[in-house]
């Protein structure tokens, strides 16, 4: 009697600690449970668009999602693997045929990629459309950085085996690249990094002022608003150089991209360089240049699950020194206004996007603006 109880106790600690595992793959602590002792990382995080990552709290990704034929036909979100990766139903998101749609009512549908979840990456999983995280079983235990840290009272701090955490691995998860069915990349970055030392993390994540805790007063933080495309350009604006240069037909406006990657990632955007020559009391506008990589089908352009082509890419590459000629001669006391800048959404899509009247996706964005004497 006694052998068989015991027989039955182990089975179900077995079960129970895997069916527990399982579960805790898919519960995080909530963003706001932080909110109390990373105050400042709290508030940073809460502007950035990995918080603003849900159909609900991001026009422009919903707008694409409305149209998708997952939406309508299958009701299965399979976004969520990127954009709702703490939602307590990942698994009926992704699993075949199922039925998983993204709502308000549900917390952890819009905690986007969370605290918690973000500090839990233990590994990356590569695969050919999109790679896969690992995320720890231990609910309560963050991956950091810092080598010299006090204990917190709210979770365990992991920083051995944290290379990820330093060096960008642990955004490639989702950013590395996402493939649709005909093999087509439709957004991609690269991790290998020419700049001496660059990183994801070190571009994306720099150290500013302020406390990383309540609890144990520092001068700096890692800041964690992710400047990108949306929010924070200033912050990004160093790792691309303007110069412009006069020669005998005008001058010449030379863009040099120190990332690692093309200026814009998305084939929803559109750059724009805008240049004026101001000649004493007149201003005198030159033709807009205009970057962008268009993807499509039978040589027109197409939603990212029909494109099965790069119809034309003529973004800024990862790195790439480009020089743009403007046969406007240039006189003494001349003065050359460059602005570099982007629509989050191509004008050209908004119609049919539905996006006409959404700020967000209409507003030209100003990167960088420079001013040269001649
Ligand atoms: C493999 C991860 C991954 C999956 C799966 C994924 N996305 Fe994304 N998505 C991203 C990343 C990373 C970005 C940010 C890219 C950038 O800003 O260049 C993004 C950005 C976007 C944007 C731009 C949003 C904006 O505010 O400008 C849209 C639109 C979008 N995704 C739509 C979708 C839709 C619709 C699905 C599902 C059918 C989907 N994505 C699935 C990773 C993913
Ligand atoms: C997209 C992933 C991601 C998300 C989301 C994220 N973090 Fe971080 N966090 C990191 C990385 C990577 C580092 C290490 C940065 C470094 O070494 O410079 C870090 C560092 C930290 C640090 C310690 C180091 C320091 O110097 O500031 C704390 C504390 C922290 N994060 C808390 C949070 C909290 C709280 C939130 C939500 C409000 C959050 N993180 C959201 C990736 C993330
Ligand atoms: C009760 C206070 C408290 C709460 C709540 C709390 N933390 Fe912390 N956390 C700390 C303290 C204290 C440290 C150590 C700070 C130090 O040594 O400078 C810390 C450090 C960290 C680190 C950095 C480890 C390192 O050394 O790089 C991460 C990551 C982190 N917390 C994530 C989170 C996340 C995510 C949440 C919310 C889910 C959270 N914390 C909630 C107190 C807290
Ligand atoms: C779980 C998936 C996931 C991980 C991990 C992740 N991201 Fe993101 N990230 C996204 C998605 C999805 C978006 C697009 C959200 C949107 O626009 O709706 C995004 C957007 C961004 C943006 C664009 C912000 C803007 O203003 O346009 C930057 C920059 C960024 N992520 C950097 C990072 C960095 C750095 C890391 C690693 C420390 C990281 N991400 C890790 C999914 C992820
Ligand atoms: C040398 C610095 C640098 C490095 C390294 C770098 N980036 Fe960027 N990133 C930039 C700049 C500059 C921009 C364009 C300016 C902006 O978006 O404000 C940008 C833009 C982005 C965007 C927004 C693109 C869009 O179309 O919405 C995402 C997402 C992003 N980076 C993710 C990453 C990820 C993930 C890595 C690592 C694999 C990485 N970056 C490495 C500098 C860098």
């Amino acid at each position: 009697m006694k052998k068989v109880m015991f027989l039955i106790a182990s089975l179900l600690t077995v079960f129970s600690v895997s069916t527990m595992a399982n579960d805790d793959v898919h519960k995080f602590a909530s963003n706001e449970d932080c909110k109390a002792c990373h105050t400042q990382i709290y508030e940073e995080f809460s502007g950035s668009m990995h918080v603003h990552s849900t159909p609900q709290k991001d026009p422009i990704h919903k707008a694409v999602w409305d149209k998708h034929p997952a939406k309508n036909k299958k009701e299965q979100y399979g976004c969520g693997k990127c954009h709702t990766p703490a939602a307590d139903n990942l698994d009926k998101m992704l699993n075949k045929g199922e039925k998983a749609m993204p709502v308000m009512s549900n917390k952890t549908h819009q905690e986007g990629i969370s605290c918690a979840y973000c500090h839990r990456i233990e590994a990356i999983e590569l695969h050919k459309k999109s790679n896969t995280n690992i995320i720890s079983k231990k609910e309560k235990n963050y991956f950091g950085t810092k080598k010299k840290h006090i204990n917190s009272p709210f979770h365990g701090i992991v920083t051995d085996g944290n290379e990820h955490m330093q060096n960008g691995n642990v955004c490639i998860g989702c950013h590395s690249h996402k493939k649709n069915k005909y093999g087509l990349n439709v957004c991609s970055t690269n991790i290998d990094n020419t700049l001496d030392k660059a990183n994801c993390v070190s571009c994306h994540m720099p150290k500013v002022d302020g406390s990383v805790s309540n609890l144990n007063k520092t001068d700096k933080h890692t800041f964690h608003g992710f400047p990108g495309a949306h929010s924070n350009l200033d912050m990004l604006e160093k790792y691309v150089d303007i110069k412009v240069k006069k020669d005998s037909k005008g001058f010449k406006v030379n863009l040099q991209n120190h990332s690692s990657h093309s200026l814009l990632l998305h084939p929803l955007r559109l750059a724009v360089l805008k240049v004026s020559v101001i000649s004493g009391e007149k201003t005198t506008k030159l033709k807009d240049e205009t970057f962008a990589r268009v993807i499509g089908k039978d040589g027109k352009p197409a939603m990212p699950w029909v494109a099965d082509k790069t119809l034309r890419d003529n973004m800024l590459q990862a790195n790439e020194n480009r020089t743009l000629k403007y046969d406007h001669k240039l006189k003494k006391g001349d003065r050359v206004d460059v602005t570099l800048g982007w629509f989050l959404v191509n004008p050209k899509v908004l119609k049919p996007l539905k996006l006409k009247d959404v700020e967000v996706a209409t507003k030209f964005n100003i990167f960088k603006k420079e001013s040269f004497n001649f």
